[in-house]
């Protein structure tokens, strides 16, 4: 039975790649893609993602989400992702639109019309779905599950505590942990783990095929940026939060009580858990603690190398 999804994502470089897997992965039927800003601004985040989709012959929905987080002005990543989002990866502009609905109503919509089954895979700041929790509260009751890519108990990556996704808009991130869905979170604690090497990219170098070819230019991108931050390799956190809905073995998670810092001078978009006794009936969330590295590269080279 195929897992039927909304993917929502700030594409960048990770989200591209996550959605090539997506594409190609037979037990995910991706009902449609949201967007979101995040990485870079919207416009390039939409415009990204349809232009990668069209790249590798998908014909699926691309609704264009929103430009900015709940209740805070915009940080975006374009320092790290280029101005565009994708870096020196150029891809030929599509010929097609957005699908023409408003984000909060799309997801709401299709959430009904799975009757429960469909699932959310948030691969950037989570605005589109809070939006969609907060005006219409009963699809708490047609959401099967929220995966989400982001947050971190070991430290952040955009501040000392706070992973990026979360740390955009806190306050959506906080709605969704607040929801009653449920929950799994795939943050640095096992993204920071899985590190594509250029042995990795050779590998996909060798298969030409569409999904092949752009997923090593992608990685080709993501490796002179790595150098140039003084890191190894490429991080598939997208990826992984992608990887983590059909693999069930990937991930070792703990259940938790977490909220999200919102106010902090320093400890703005924290994800805090609390483990007193009182908590253990108010846990809401999955996270993931560790991660089957080889395992999901072996998924991943299986998946695009064809
Ligand atoms: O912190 C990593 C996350 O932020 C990834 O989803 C990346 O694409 C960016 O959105
Ligand atoms: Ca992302």
């Amino acid at each position: 039975m195929k897992k039927p999804i909304i993917i929502d994502c700030d594409t960048g470089t990770d989200d591209a790649i996550a959605l090539i897997c997506a594409h190609l992965c037979k037990e995910i039927d991706v009902i449609g893609i949201t967007t979101v800003s995040g990485n870079v601004e919207l416009d390039y985040t939409s415009e990204n993602t349809l232009n990668l989709v069209d790249e590798i012959g998908w014909n699926i929905d691309v609704v264009k989400g929103k430009a900015k987080p709940l209740s805070r002005d915009l940080i975006t990543a374009s320092h790290i992702h280029g101005r565009t989002g994708l870096g020196d990866v150029v891809l030929k502009r599509s010929t097609r639109g957005f699908y023409d609905e408003e984000v909060a109503s799309y997801i709401y919509k299709k959430a009904k019309e799975y009757n429960g089954e469909m699932s959310m895979l948030t691969l950037g700041p989570m605005t589109n779905i809070a939006n969609a929790i907060l005006r219409y509260p009963d699809i708490k009751d047609f959401i099967k599950e929220i995966v989400f890519m982001g947050g971190s108990l070991k430290g952040g990556n955009v501040t000392s505590v706070a992973e990026f996704n979360i740390y955009v808009d806190p306050e959506a991130a906080n709605i969704a942990l607040e929801s009653g869905i449920p929950l799994t979170m795939v943050g640095l604690d096992v993204t920071e783990k899985v590190i594509m090497t250029e042995t990795d990219r050779d590998y996909f170098k060798e298969f030409n095929n569409p999904h092949a070819n752009i997923t090593a230019k992608i990685l080709d991108f993501m490796f002179k940026r790595s150098e140039r931050f003084g890191r190894e390799g490429a991080l598939m956190h997208d990826g992984l939060a992608l990887a983590s809905m059909v693999l069930p073995e990937l991930l070792k998670k703990e259940k938790h009580y977490a909220r999200v810092e919102t106010e902090g001078k320093i400890t703005t978009g924290m994800v805090v858990v609390d483990k007193r006794r009182f908590a253990k009936d108010k846990k809401n969330v999955d996270i993931a603690l560790d991660v089957d590295v080889n395992m999901f590269k072996s998924w991943m080279r299986d998946l695009i190398c064809y």
